[in-house]
């Protein structure tokens, strides 16, 4: 009808079907927020979706919705960057906003549509990319907007800290925990990116560059997932009161550039982020006049992920004549810093024949170490915190120390 703002949902799986689901359901509660009567005009999928609600407004061609001049926003919600990138740039280029959830999309073509969008004088919005349903890319560069940001840190991804928990609270192995996390359906379809890092990766980038103001690529920031973690890790890292976390962190350095990985960590008990469990994920942001901000609540699962996907929509619709200004920039060379001359402490596990003379030998080439016991650890094992210094050059005089298989690497975290 007359005013009515129609829009189209392109891929209709387990997130857009959770739109279409709010935008029909919820319309009333939309028009409130919004200030516009919302309507889902076309929904693209490959085939017709007799079931579906929505069956009437399934289309299968994509020009469809491009040149319908009264669709003012299509819901991105296919995956990847394939069809999805061709039909934001598609859409962008016809002058309608876009919201989308895509991390893989954002952080590696983030700038070229954020510069775009705003080309054409339109919003392309992306809350739901990062932290599910948890509100953190706007208060991030909305509400925090008065501070300079020094860090960003968080826990990115709900399988990995599910699989973790299960391992800390219930000793189970890693396999099995994973085994449970695909059968509670938090896992991806392929579980690579989940515990390889590379979707807490692609978070923690979409993280930087909104907090630096520069793009920031995947394929720039170091990543290591959790495979490698064993139960005794977790064993000794509790005996010495802590817990281990998979944590993408980026930090804006002195020289202009920034630091950047996804890795395991270990946090202190003490610590902000020790605590969230589960499928749960948190966000910490230090901003210098704030201080420290903690984002926390859902970050996988369908409805955590439209609701943040419909709020969007509902925030374009309320700045329809003035385009939010959201984003970033392009990137430069050298932008990143190298991870191996970033300060650490680190844990180590390590086999050793002889366990006393190696650990003796780690005094004495790290001058100073934190040996770290655990209850049924193997007679030739050892294990032992080592002081702060740049990973590189830890890294060396871990090498320089003889008769040492190492089994566990993991970085110390200090708040
Ligand atoms: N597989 C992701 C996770 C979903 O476990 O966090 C949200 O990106």
């Amino acid at each position: 009808g007359a005013g009515m703002k129609k829009l189209a949902i392109l891929g209709p799986g387990v997130v857009g079907g959770s739109c279409a689901e709010i935008l029909l359901r919820d319309a009333d509660l939309l028009e409130r927020n919004a200030g516009e009567q919302l309507e889902l005009s076309y929904v693209l999928a490959r085939r017709a979706l007799p079931d579906r609600p929505y069956k009437d407004k399934v289309v299968t061609d994509f020009s469809v919705i491009e040149h319908d001049a009264d669709v003012f926003l299509v819901i991105e919600t296919i995956g990847g960057c394939g069809a999805a990138l061709e039909y934001v740039r598609r859409a962008l280029a016809a002058g309608k906003h876009v919201v989308t959830a895509n991390k893989q999309l954002i952080a590696e073509h983030g700038a070229e549509l954020l510069a775009l969008a705003k080309a054409n004088g339109v919003s392309l919005l992306f809350e739901a990319s990062v932290g599910g349903g948890i509100p953190v890319l706007h208060p991030l560069s909305q509400c925090l907007g008065a501070n300079e940001i020094y860090e960003v840190r968080g826990i990115l991804n709900g399988t990995t800290n599910f699989i973790l928990t299960r391992m800390i609270e219930d000793q189970m192995s890693f396999e099995d925990a994973l085994r449970l996390a695909q059968e509670n359906g938090y896992a991806e379809k392929d579980p690579t990116a989940d515990i390889e890092g590379i979707d807490a990766c692609r978070k923690i980038c979409i993280l930087a560059s909104l907090a630096f103001g520069k793009h920031v690529y995947p394929d720039g920031v170091y990543t290591e997932g959790i495979t490698k973690i064993h139960l005794r890790d977790v064993e000794y890292i509790r005996a010495w009161g802590g817990v281990i976390k998979l944590l993408g962190r980026a930090k804006r350095l002195q020289n202009g550039r920034i630091s950047a990985m996804v890795s395991p960590a270990v946090v202190d008990r003490h610590s902000q982020l020790a605590g969230v469990d589960d499928v749960f994920n948190a966000i910490l942001v230090r901003g210098d006049a704030i201080g420290d901000v903690v984002f926390y609540g859902r970050g996988a699962g369908k409805m955590p992920t439209a609701s943040a996907v419909v709020a969007d929509v509902i925030d374009c619709a309320k700045h329809l004549n003035r385009k939010k200004l959201f984003g970033w920039g392009s990137s430069e060379e050298g932008y990143v810093a190298d991870y191996r001359d970033m300060r650490t402490a680190l844990y180590i596990r390590a086999q050793a024949s002889k366990p006393d003379q190696a650990l003796e030998a780690a005094r004495k080439a790290f001058g100073e170490i934190t040996a770290l016991h655990c209850e049924d650890a193997p007679a030739d094992e050892i294990a032992f915190i080592t002081p702060q210094d740049t990973e590189r050059e830890l890294q060396a005089k871990l090498a320089g120390i003889n008769g040492l298989t190492l089994q566990s690497v993991i970085r110390m975290t200090d708040y």
